[in-house]
């Protein structure tokens, strides 16, 4: 670790110490927001390499572009079938997805009207500009970035890669017939853990999920998701949802199998489970719970069209067209290999699922002719 960026961890501890004195105690979604999206300190905000092999992890966009190719398949007949549609991207990484979706669909002739961009971290979002400006002028100047929500309806696709998993939990534990909040104080400088009520509305979010937990069961929540959804998604008109990330349908993420939650930090390619290390120098997630997802749009009027995993998504979209056995050996058996770990149960294409809902949209997505909706 370079000596700069000790530096910046000490500093974003600082802050993260300053932060408990002035109240007392933080929650852990406090806690996560400020490891990694403090201004010029945060994981995702300072300028340290986060993805690929000299970073902490790799995400399928980044591993090549058959990942892009197979949602460019998915998303021309949905722009096609829309007037004046848009691509909006949230948190878009290096930028990959975007410079890879647009020269598939400009090779289909099917563009958006415009691919908007909104992106908390202003490092990332550098990276994203230097991505696209790789592309060719007419595909290039067709992305935006948003610096607030769309405040003009829309048709089109809202999409985010591995961006739920991002956000801030809270955490609570089953304790007696109680879900009590994870709070941090500091304690002889060190940060502590202390169990407390949760404040009625995250009480209410919490019990809205009914869940019959076991003594000591630990877990997460992203707090106010439905607002969140809402403030992405109230513009959009007619069009499509759609959201991978790792996650579970209720049954299995709620299962007692996973009663220490699933909170898991990443630095190097290494997983660890003490987010309170590294502060600022490693990835903190938190597997998604897409039941709570499809409840959310539900009762934003979205029609939940699938559920699946990204393995059976990518081979529905067509992922093995985009191999030809008869091409060049190395060019081949690089996307062979890509395939293999975004596909394989083993590697990406069981942990990974996809969503996707529809608002004001008849026509059926692509990709979920297996589709798991009984998961959800
Ligand atoms: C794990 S990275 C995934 C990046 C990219 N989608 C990919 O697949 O390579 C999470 C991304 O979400 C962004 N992000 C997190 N919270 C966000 C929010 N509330 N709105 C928009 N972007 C967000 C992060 O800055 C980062 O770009």
């Amino acid at each position: 670790m370079t000596s700069s960026a000790q530096q910046i961890s000490n500093t974003l501890q600082h802050k993260i110490t300053q932060e408990i004195n002035n109240s007392g105690a933080i929650s852990f979604a406090k806690f996560m927001e400020m490891a990694l999206y403090q201004p010029g300190l945060g994981y995702y905000s300072a300028g340290l390499k986060k993805f690929g092999k000299e970073g902490d992890f790799i995400t399928s966009p980044e591993l090549g572009h058959l990942f892009a190719h197979c949602h460019a398949a998915v998303f021309a007949p949905v722009l096609a079938s829309l007037d004046d549609a848009v691509i909006f991207e949230l948190g878009a990484g290096m930028g990959s997805f975007c410079h890879d979706v647009l020269l598939a669909l400009d090779a289909k002739n099917q563009l958006p009207d415009a691919y908007w961009i909104l992106e908390v971290s202003a490092d990332l979002k550098h990276q994203q500009q230097l991505t696209v400006a790789q592309l060719p002028p007419h595909l290039a100047e067709k992305v935006q970035w948003l610096n607030e929500l769309p405040q003009k309806p829309f048709n089109g696709i809202v999409f985010g890669n591995e961006v739920l998993d991002a956000l801030p939990v809270e955490v609570y534990q089953q304790q007696g017939n109680e879900k009590k909040r994870l709070m941090l104080s500091n304690v002889e400088e060190k940060l502590s853990e202390s169990w407390v009520d949760f404040p009625d509305d995250l009480a209410q979010q919490l019990a809205a999920k009914q869940l019959s937990l076991s003594e000591g069961h630990r877990s997460e929540f992203i707090p106010n998701l439905a607002q969140w959804l809402s403030s992405i998604t109230q513009q959009l008109q007619s069009g499509l949802v759609l959201w991978v990330d790792y996650g579970h349908g209720s049954p299995a993420f709620h299962h007692p199998v996973r009663n220490q939650g699933s909170l898991v930090c990443h630095q190097r390619h290494e997983a660890n489970f003490n987010p309170y290390q590294s502060i600022g120098l490693q990835d903190i997630t938190a597997f998604v719970d897409f039941t709570h997802v499809a409840e959310c749009l539900s009762s934003l009027g979205f029609e939940i069209q699938g559920f699946t995993t990204q393995g059976d998504f990518l081979a529905d979209a067509g992922i093995a067209n985009l191999l030809d056995p008869e091409g060049e050996f190395n060019e081949y058996f690089q996307l062979a290999s890509e395939m293999k770990q975004l596909m394989l149960p083993t590697e990406m294409g069981e942990k990974f699922k996809v969503l996707a809902a529809t608002k004001a949209f008849e026509q059926a997505v692509l990709g979920f002719a297996n589709n798991k909706l009984y998961d959800l």
